[in-house]
């Protein structure tokens, strides 16, 4: 039996507990500081539980003693951007959640993956690492997932081809540096600079790196929550049925790519340990330029925690 808990009803968390009840995950538990909020949500996917004929017990609470025993717990509580911020404005407000979560969960789950999705991701998820005493196989930060669907959606569009057919992958920090893989990006097997112009790849690329700005800019409150929550679920999947699915996911890295001791998007096995295994990718030398900037801000970052 799987028990997966969503700390965090808002927009994304909530999104999480509707698909992973869908998918008839055995138990999924819902909870925030927002009293009557997680339980009203509950109910409510409970009943969508019956419309879509699918078995799932779904429980909203504020207490965490609902959460024991999870075989996986994901964060999203903490507060989004509004119109005009960056994810790093919201490293203090949100740490101070973090601080306040991460101990709550490792009392009634010790053995839980625990996967991190407040921003700013890669030092909300070094922080909860720190905090948790977690191997560092156990404490991942989602990210990659969502932006590499972002790459793939816009090659996709400019194309006019399936997103099915697109493969790529987005590495590094989740923010404006991140680094979608241009040399390892394909349509059909062909890589996109084949098909696509060096300005047109560029401009993807700088979609890409303000894909959640965009989607901030146009709903004025709140952040973006579908694509994220179906990101969240396909690693929840990974580790619960021992997939052995290869995601990007920020990860502490101990070496690999030549960096140690901060949590960055790479490729990553996943499986019911967590990360099973860091893969390295061969990367450009542009690329690897492209990386170091974006581990240079996220250790500025980690240094102001
Ligand atoms: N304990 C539990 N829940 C909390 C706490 C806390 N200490 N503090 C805040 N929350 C809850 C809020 O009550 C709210 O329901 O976290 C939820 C956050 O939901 P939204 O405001 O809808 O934000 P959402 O869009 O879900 O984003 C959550 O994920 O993608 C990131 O940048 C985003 O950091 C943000 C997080």
């Amino acid at each position: 039996m799987a028990k997966v808990t969503i700390v965090g009803a808002g927009n994304v968390g909530s999104q999480v507990a509707f698909y992973a009840s869908l998918k008839e995950i055995e138990e999924v538990v819902l909870i925030d500081i927002v009293e009557g909020m997680p339980q009203g949500k509950a109910l409510d996917i409970l009943q969508a539980t019956a419309v879509s004929r699918v078995n799932s017990k779904i429980i909203g609470s504020n207490d965490y003693l609902m959460s024991k025993n999870s075989d996986v717990v994901v964060v999203t509580a903490g507060l989004p951007r509004k119109p005009g911020m960056s994810r790093d404005d919201l490293i203090e407000v949100n740490a101070r959640i973090i601080k306040a979560v991460v101990p709550e969960v490792i009392k009634y789950s010790p053995e839980a993956v625990l996967i991190i999705v407040t921003n700013p991701l890669d030092a909300m998820v070094k922080l909860a690492y720190d905090l948790s005493g977690f191997s560092k196989s156990k404490v991942i930060g989602m990210a990659g997932v969502l932006d590499t669907a972002r790459f793939r959606t816009f090659i996709a569009q400019e194309l006019n081809v399936s997103v099915k057919e697109v493969e790529a992958v987005v590495l590094g920090g989740h923010g404006d540096l991140m680094v979608p893989l241009v040399n390892h990006c394909t349509v059909n097997g062909k890589p996109i600079s084949e098909l696509l112009s060096g300005e047109k790849i560029e401009e993807i690329v700088n979609r890409v790196r303000n894909g959640g700005a965009e989607i901030v800019k146009l709903l004025k409150t709140g952040s973006a929550f579908f694509a994220p929550g179906l990101a969240i679920m396909e690693m929840v999947e990974a580790i619960i049925k021992d997939e052995k699915k290869v995601l990007p996911c920020s990860v502490l890295l101990e070496g690999e790519y030549g960096i140690d001791g901060l949590f960055i998007g790479v490729p990553v096995k996943l499986g019911k340990r967590g990360v099973e295994e860091i893969i390295e990718l061969e990367l450009s030398n542009s690329e690897k330029e492209a990386l170091a900037k974006s581990v240079e801000h996220t250790q500025e970052l980690v240094g102001k925690l």
